[in-house]
């Protein structure tokens, strides 16, 4: 199958400004010069708030990462999970088409996608809710025929409940994921004959089931509020000894947002606009910088393990250009400096910047620096 960009195309493409901390965060995981290893993240990420992959947004990602968009571009139509064309605004239904699936009626729910959604595979239906292919083996083949749809599995189908499926999505309604003839997993359809499940442990549904159920996220757009935003290194609230770790809004709530989409408990806290006046709050936790280095010249910051010549020249751009003045910070001007380094957010937590030009301003010597000096 050839696997081409869709020939309309957006104008533009941007993250959801709580997907693209989500995604900054994911580039802080790997070393500098190593960004692009958060290419499939990221891509699956914009194909989540957007439903598939657009131009606009492949080269989005590659721009985030430094890529060349040829390379970005290798990589969406590399993988079939990308989705190269426009998808329903309700879901894109994934019907298996492999074997156990097939002898089990798969082409039967196949025929009730072309019926109900579109005659051919990856075309949105009249209504613009559904679009449908066929894939390989979902790995649920004791559940045969089955389809995944949105982000949960639907299993021992049949056409009617397969059709009633589509019909409550197509109504706002989500039906519970998991076997669709009332099993409880993959026991025999006579029921259990031995390792019988103890009385009530049924009521939710299997594990993944009650997991699906809980998260409530089967068929809609990932928009960055419903996932805890912090990587763990940058999350410090165990140091302050929070009685909980600090997490992004609880999940499938439905919590207004400033113009800027930023969640209005969130906002003050990251330095975004107001919540109630739309004034941008001030940066209160920004360290004091310098115009120029002090006589004598800048210190080598790249004697710190993890910054390079990028993050180097990034400091000096924001006044930062001596050891003594990293080793001053507090704990809310990193945060601060870890949320303005555009491209390598979390960077001084995760390689305790503080801790090193502590050392390094005192004379001393780190493990980078005796590194550096052969
Ligand atoms: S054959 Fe359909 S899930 Fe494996």
């Amino acid at each position: 199958m050839l696997r081409r960009l869709h020939p309309e195309q957006p104008e533009s493409f941007a993250f959801t400004p709580d997907n693209r901390a989500w995604a900054e965060a994911q580039i802080t995981k790997y070393p500098e010069g190593r960004q692009a290893s958060a290419i499939i993240p990221l891509l699956w990420r914009a194909q989540e708030q957007e439903g598939w992959l657009s131009r606009p947004a492949i080269e989005h990602v590659a721009e985030m990462l430094g890529m060349p968009y040829m390379r970005a571009l290798e990589v969406a139509t590399f993988y079939f999970m990308f989705q190269l064309q426009p998808t329903g605004s309700i879901a894109h239904v994934q019907v298996c088409g492999t074997t156990s699936c097939m002898i089990c009626g798969a082409e039967d729910l196949i025929a009730v996608c072309r019926d109900k959604i579109a005659p051919k595979p990856h075309v949105v239906s009249d209504d613009g809710k559904f679009s449908w292919e066929e894939v390989e083996c979902l790995g649920a083949c004791a559940n045969a025929p089955m389809a995944q749809i949105g982000k949960d599995y639907y299993e021992d189908l049949t056409v009617e409940s397969f059709s009633r499926l589509l019909d409550d999505l197509s109504a706002g309604k989500v039906p519970t994921p998991g076997p669709q003839n009332g099993r409880f997993a993959s026991e025999p359809a006579g029921g259990l004959t031995s390792l019988a499940i103890e009385e009530g442990a049924r009521e939710d549904g299997n594990a993944s089931v009650a997991l699906a159920t809980r998260i409530g996220d089967t068929v809609r757009r990932i928009d960055g509020t419903e996932v805890p935003l912090r990587t763990p290194w940058q999350d410090r609230s165990h140091e302050r000894g929070d009685a909980e770790p600090s997490r992004g809004p609880e999940l499938s709530g439905d919590h207004p947002a400033d113009e800027t989409g930023v969640d209005k408990r969130e906002a003050p806290a990251r330095g975004k606009a107001h919540p109630d006046t739309g004034a941008v709050v001030e940066d209160a936790h920004r360290p004091e910088g310098l115009s120029a280095p002090r006589a004598g010249g800048a210190d080598d910051l790249t004697r710190i393990k993890g910054i390079g010549p990028k993050l180097r020249d990034l400091c000096h751009s924001m006044g930062y250009y001596h050891f003594d003045q990293i080793a001053r910070w507090t704990d809310a001007e990193v945060a601060w400096v870890d949320d303005n380094l555009e491209g390598f957010k979390g960077r001084v937590t995760r390689d305790d910047w503080v801790s090193q030009a502590r050392v390094l301003s005192e004379g001393g010597e780190t493990e980078e620096s005796k590194r550096k000096d052969g």
